[in-house]
């Protein structure tokens, strides 16, 4: 089965087409056909986070040009045979409906349609939520024209059932994977930029949210600190850089923040109070009169991202141990941090837990569509496909929804 992939809920603009076949676990195989992502990150530097606005007018400019690039990657891009969109009054009126938000997105999908023949997929899967939902909603009426003009269906995919997917697959090359050997129960830590949620699972497709962060997502507290930092958006690598050179100058920590909720019986978290421990030591050597050296940012970079670790790891721990998964999978942005996942591995071996750590390529630990047409394969094999005029973003849709 072939599905093409849509993801705009934050700042990448991404398209993938991949072929797959068999159910959730071992006979399944995949690869990719087309993936194409632009990352808007750059722009929204300048606003040192996601401006929404500016996000769903770059995925308007953005999502035709990627779709060309993923269908001409896999061959599929050929001139339409005779049947014009143009000709088709019925279609261009519900296109017009469809895109009247999305002026340059119609500007450019009228041309694509019409000049290009029905590529050989057999559904399109979108990210329904959660994210920024004038984000969302320029992929979702996207995935709507192309469904409609190529008579497929729609797979609506909650963006983080997608990290989790992506997390367990086996990817020794990039273009085509396997699932990786897991049994159930699993928890999964999702650590993005926003949300930090612990989530158990004991079959496909199902989830229980256990614990989420009550204010601050750990990505978020990352972009904070390297934005007090004078650091460029997103600062999750940088803050990452910065603490491990600290780490290697071989000195004790400077620096000793808060573990906010480390030790309350519960598997929530809090970051704002880490965020605030940090501002406080920035803002008091400013008033100083002190700069932010390359050794001061190093030492808040080490100190914070210790704190972080420790409460992830501690209440990760807390989590495997109450509920005795067999496998922790780690996913979402930040869990390309290297010190989080060794911190995580290290504590599981010292707790001699059998549980498996199953965390993505560094490459695809943010956001990418891979990890929404994986996502939308499974669903489309159960046959859940959503109905395109009930499909509507849902920006703080819960991974206990789906
Ligand atoms: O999953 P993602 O790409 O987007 C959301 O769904 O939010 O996560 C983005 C977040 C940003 O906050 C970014 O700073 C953080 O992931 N991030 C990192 C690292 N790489 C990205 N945080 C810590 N260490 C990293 N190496
Ligand atoms: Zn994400």
């Amino acid at each position: 089965m072939r599905i093409l992939g849509i993801e705009t809920s934050c700042d990448e603009s991404a398209v993938c087409l991949i072929e797959a076949d068999g159910g959730f676990g071992p006979v399944f195989r995949f690869s990719v056909l087309g993936n194409a992502l632009y990352s808007q990150a750059a722009l929204h530097a300048q606003y040192g986070g996601v401006f929404p606005n500016l996000a769903k007018r770059e995925h308007a400019k953005n999502l035709v040009p990627l779709a060309t690039d993923v269908l001409t990657q896999a061959g599929m891009l050929h001139p339409a045979d005779g049947h014009h969109l143009h000709a088709d009054g019925a279609h261009l009126h519900h296109l017009h409906e469809l895109l009247s938000r999305e002026p340059e997105l119609l500007r450019q999908v009228l041309p694509f349609l019409g000049q290009h023949a029905k590529p050989d997929i057999d559904a399109i899967a979108v990210t329904r939520g959660p994210g920024l939902e004038p984000a969302l909603w320029v992929g979702i009426n996207f995935a709507k024209a192309l469904a409609k003009a190529w008579d497929l269906p729609l797979i609506a995919v909650n963006h983080m059932e997608g990290h989790i997917i992506l997390s367990m697959m086996d990817l020794r090359n990039p273009t085509s994977g396997t699932l990786r050997a897991f049994e159930f129960p699993l928890l999964a830590l999702l650590i993005s930029g926003g949300h930090t949620e612990l989530v158990l699972s004991d079959k496909f497709a199902s989830y229980r949210l256990v614990g989420a962060t009550r204010d601050d997502a750990a990505g978020e507290a990352f972009d904070k600190v390297a934005r007090l930092l004078e650091l460029d958006y997103p600062g999750g690598p940088e803050i990452g850089r910065l603490a491990a050179e600290a780490r290697a100058g071989n000195t004790e920590p400077e620096f000793e923040f808060t573990r906010p909720m480390l030790h309350d019986a519960n598997f929530d978290f809090s970051f704002s109070g880490l965020k605030t421990a940090v501002r406080r030591r920035v803002e008091a050597r400013q008033c100083r009169g002190d700069a932010l050296t390359i050794e001061f940012r190093r030492e808040i970079a080490r100190g914070f991202e210790d704190a972080v670790a420790d409460v992830l790891v501690g209440k990760t721990m807390r989590a495997v141990e109450e509920f005795g998964v067999s496998t922790v999978i780690v996913g979402g942005g930040v869990s390309a941090n290297a010190f989080i996942r060794q911190r995580l591995a290290d504590a599981l071996a010292a707790a001699g837990s059998p549980a498996a750590l199953l965390v993505p390529p560094l490459s695809l630990a943010t956001d990418n569509a891979l990890m929404i047409a994986l996502a939308g394969y499974f669903r489309a094999i159960h046959r859940e496909f959503a109905e395109p005029d009930a499909l509507k973003a849902a920006g703080n849709l819960s991974i206990a929804a789906v």
